[in-house]
């Protein structure tokens, strides 16, 4: 059959949770329920294009305008208007519109941003009951919060941002027992924080700023799934609100907190993002802030924080802000801040640093400002025990530019991960509505984790290839660049006009499909761009002429030229082996390529069947994984993935809860090979080296070399090794549920190339050349998190 190139498809990034098969024409009743939406919001130009024969679910999604259909009715309805958007006439009424919204009963997903709505929220929207989540954000809503809503039990989101209500958050909030997300930024609500929401179990985000909120922040340390917090710009404090270890973003800037930061800050190890300026915290700086094995983002600027700073203080070499201004700080700036600084921002004025700039002050006028708030100089004890002493306060000047908080995303993504992995169990990938709607909705609200955007560095962007540029690239598909076959189609080696080597990926479709039934794995796959993943690079479909349904689809990846992890650590007859040290750093690229298949997009990729052969290394030797579960072939290449890594045999016959965890396993695999050095093949090979790997952790020291590759445990330090081995048997562990969290194998893998760099320098410099034993390194002694 004769064939031809589709139009090149622009890749439209919001085409979200389009069910394949499943869009319906819609029935004529909903259909005049849109337009009469239309009516009443003034024909807002985001439903430019609706008319009463338009069909609405097959029409392509916008940015300013989705719609969505399961079966014979609307699931989703997005609409987005213009950024300035002013209210909307006074013959506009709230109330029928509500009235004619709530005739969609099927609702999950309600978008209504910046229309220019204006009025009470009415409380006949509890009518919705399947809603999921709602987001009014940037209109002119006034009033409390209805009760109508607190009884949307499936509620998952709830976001008012930008509008005028007022009043307090009504302690009926404790009840929506599947909150994940409750965000309610500028606005004008006051009063104190209900004491219910300490019941908001799976809450993950709790953004409150900009509003006049005082008193006390409840006790949070129950909620274990809190890890943004923002209550940036209201009257809270004095006390620190108390939070559970897992947060990963806290911003209390601009309020009222006044009592010291606590100790158990310290065991916060997730803790990315601190924003603590502009409060009244006086007292002594807690300096293991700067070294605190996440931090990278750290704000106590405008405080009158006193203490003596030294030039050897350590500190993550991942910060890439700190703002220490308007303090009582005397000392020397910490070298490692000023040292190695590419993209960091570091900021000190205005305290009484020996700098040598006119911003200082003289350290006594830190030391009087001290005493002043009644913090007593205890010059030479403090120098010996946290190397601090004082400083001084002139309150900076504000910026209005507030970074926008990351890892919002990762952490919905998470838990839409989970979800997904409850609710379906059987589909790889599952487009369910609401899911896709979240990572849009975050990404919108510029939740973009830095770690993900740095991630995809050095990629060229994402795009549409044409046919004849990848014929040119591979020669017609020459068999001499031909790569292999399995799973996931015929593979291609070759290289784009411009001289990048890439690897082509040839996937012929079962089904007859449009194009536009694949944008939405498209999209997902557009995204697969991350450090230690081998990434997407581009897409291309060819089309039969006759219907222009897709005879082929073609995923371009980057190439990675140095073969598989196995022949840099087991393979017998290869030369080159890795170190200890680049055999951690090897497991933390896999590892952080598992952490991006789960939380880094969504829905989550797992479970991924990933083997030692699926990991290749690049030029830097650096770990990517490849193979991982593209939802691509699952769904529409009638093929289950295909490959068999020793866990998915054991487990796929028994429960499919947990199936996170199955990745967990097969990186535990991974990770036994690259300890021991010895290739497995086999069920029994892999049982009897993980019976010697248990064995040998109670064991000494002798009994862990002899597990170990013997071409690397030579230069190992004991206690790294230890650790590895440790968390290796834990991934190995039968019920899936008591394997670790990729977070915890990630903090364990680092913390063993700290001890083993640690290690390796005092082996270097000490004189008779034995290891000192007893080393710790500094930065992660208190701190790590239990299991
Ligand atoms: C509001 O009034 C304007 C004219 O003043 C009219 O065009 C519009 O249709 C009215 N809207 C509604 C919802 O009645
Ligand atoms: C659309 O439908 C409504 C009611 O069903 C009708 O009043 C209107 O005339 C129709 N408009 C067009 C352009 O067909
Ligand atoms: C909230 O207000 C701040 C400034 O007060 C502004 O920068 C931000 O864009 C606003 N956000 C929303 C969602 O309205
Ligand atoms: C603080 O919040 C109030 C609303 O409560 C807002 O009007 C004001 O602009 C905010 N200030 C800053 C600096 O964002
Ligand atoms: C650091 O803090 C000071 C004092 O609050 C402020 O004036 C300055 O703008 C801040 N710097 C940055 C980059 O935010």
């Amino acid at each position: 059959m004769k064939k031809m190139i589709c139009h090149a498809t622009a890749l439209v990034l919001f085409t979200l949770s389009i069910f394949i098969g499943y869009s319906e024409q819609l029935q004529s009743s909903q259909a005049q329920i849109l337009s009469r939406i239309q009516h009443l919001l003034s024909f807002p130009e985001s439903l430019n294009g609706w008319k009463n024969e338009t069909d609405f679910c097959n029409s392509e999604p916008r940015s300013t305008l989705t719609v969505v259909c399961y079966e014979e009715s609307i699931t989703q309805l997005h609409i987005i208007g213009k950024k300035d958007t002013v209210k909307l006439p006074e013959n506009f009424s709230i109330d029928s519109f509500v009235t004619t919204l709530v005739k969609l009963p099927n609702l999950k997903v309600l978008k209504l941003v910046s229309l220019g709505l204006w009025g009470p929220l009415p409380d006949k929207l509890s009518r919705l009951l399947s809603l999921e989540i709602f987001d009014a954000s940037s209109n002119f809503f006034h009033g409390t919060i209805p009760k109508g809503i607190l009884s949307l039990a499936g509620l998952q989101a709830l976001i008012l941002d930008g509008n005028m209500f007022g009043g307090r958050l009504p302690n009926g909030l404790g009840s929506l027992s599947v909150l994940t997300v409750l965000s309610m930024k500028n606005n004008s609500f006051s009063g104190s924080l209900p004491d219910s929401l300490v019941s908001l179990k799976n809450l993950r985000i709790l953004a409150l700023s900009n509003n006049k909120f005082s008193g006390e922040v409840p006790d949070f340390s129950n909620l274990e799934n809190l890890q943004v917090l923002g209550l940036e710009n209201n009257s809270l404090g004095p006390q620190f609100p108390r939070i559970s270890s897992k947060i990963v973003s806290l911003v209390l800037r601009k309020n009222k907190f006044t009592y010291g930061i606590p100790e158990v800050v310290k065991s916060f190890y997730q803790l990315e993002h601190l924003d603590v300026s502009l409060n009244k915290f006086v007292g002594p700086f807690p300096s293991y802030l700067l070294s605190m094995p996440a931090i990278t983002y750290l704000d106590v600027s405008a405080n009158r924080f006193t203490g003596m700073l030294f030039e050897d203080m350590p500190c993550n070499i991942q910060l890439k802000f700190v703002n220490l201004s308007a303090n009582l700080f005397t000392g020397r700036v910490p070298s490692c801040l000023l040292s190695n600084s590419r993209n960091r921002i570091v900021q000190y004025a205005v305290n009484c640093l020996e700098t040598g700039d006119v911003t200082q002050q003289p350290s006594s006028y830190c030391q009087n400002q001290a005493l002043a708030v009644g913090i007593l100089p205890h010059h030479r004890r403090q120098k010996e025990a946290s190397k601090i002493i004082l400083g001084l306060s002139i309150s900076g000047s504000f910026i209005g530019a507030v970074l926008v908080v990351a890892l919002a995303l990762v952490v919905v993504r998470k838990f839409l991960a989970k979800n997904v992995e409850q609710n379906f169990p059987v589909r790889i990938i599952e487009e369910n509505a609401s899911t896709g709607y979240t990572s849009k909705l975050l990404s919108d609200a510029r939740y973009i984790t830095e770690a993900m955007k740095l991630g995809a560095i050095g990629l060229p962007a994402y795009r549409t290839f044409s046919l004849e540029e990848l014929e040119v690239a591979t020669n017609n598909f020459d068999t001499s660049f031909f790569m292999g076959e399995g799973s996931c189609g015929q593979m291609y080696r070759g290289q784009l006009k411009d001289g990048t080597h890439v690897a082509v990926r040839c996937l012929k479709t079962k089904r007859r499909h449009s194009t536009q039934n694949f944008m939405h794995h498209i999209e997902l796959i557009s995204k697969l761009r991350y450090h230690h993943l081998v990434s997407s690079l581009g897409h291309c479909f060819e089309c039969y002429l006759d219907d222009s349904s897709v005879s082929r689809i073609f995923l371009v990846f980057e190439y990675v030229p140095n073969g598989t992890l196995r022949s840099w650590i087991s393979d017998r007859h290869s030369r080159r082996k890795l170190n200890w040290t680049q055999r951690i750093a090897a497991a933390v690229g896999v590892a952080k390529g598992i952490q991006f298949l789960h939380t880094g997009i969504v829905p989550g990729i797992f479970p991924n069947y990933l083997k030692v052969t699926d990991v290749l290394l690049d030029q830097n030797l650096v770990a990517k994984v490849s193979s991982y579960n593209l939802p691509l072939l699952a769904e529409n290449m009638g093929k289950d993935g295909g490959h068999s890594s020793i866990a998915s045999t054991e487990l796929m016959n028994t429960r499919v809860k947990h199936q996170e965890k199955f990745d967990i396993y097969d990186f535990g695999v991974i990770l036994l090979e690259i300890i021991s050095g010895r290739p497995i093949n086999s069920k029994s090979e892999l049982m009897v080296l993980r019976d010697q790997l248990q064995a040998s952790i109670t064991v000494d020291n002798a009994s862990r070399k002899s597990v170990a590759d013997p071409a690397v445990c030579g230069a190992c330090s004991d206690e790294s090794l230890k650790t590895v081995i440790e968390i290796c048997w834990k991934c190995l562990l039968k019920i899936p549920a008591d394997r670790p969290s990729v977070e915890d194998i990630l903090w364990n893998l680092q913390f063993a190339a700290q001890v083993q760099d640690g290690w390796k320098g005092e082996y270097s410099n000490s004189s008779d050349g034995s290891p000192v034993s007893s080393f710790k390194p500094a930065r992660l002694r208190l701190t790590i998190p239990q299991n």
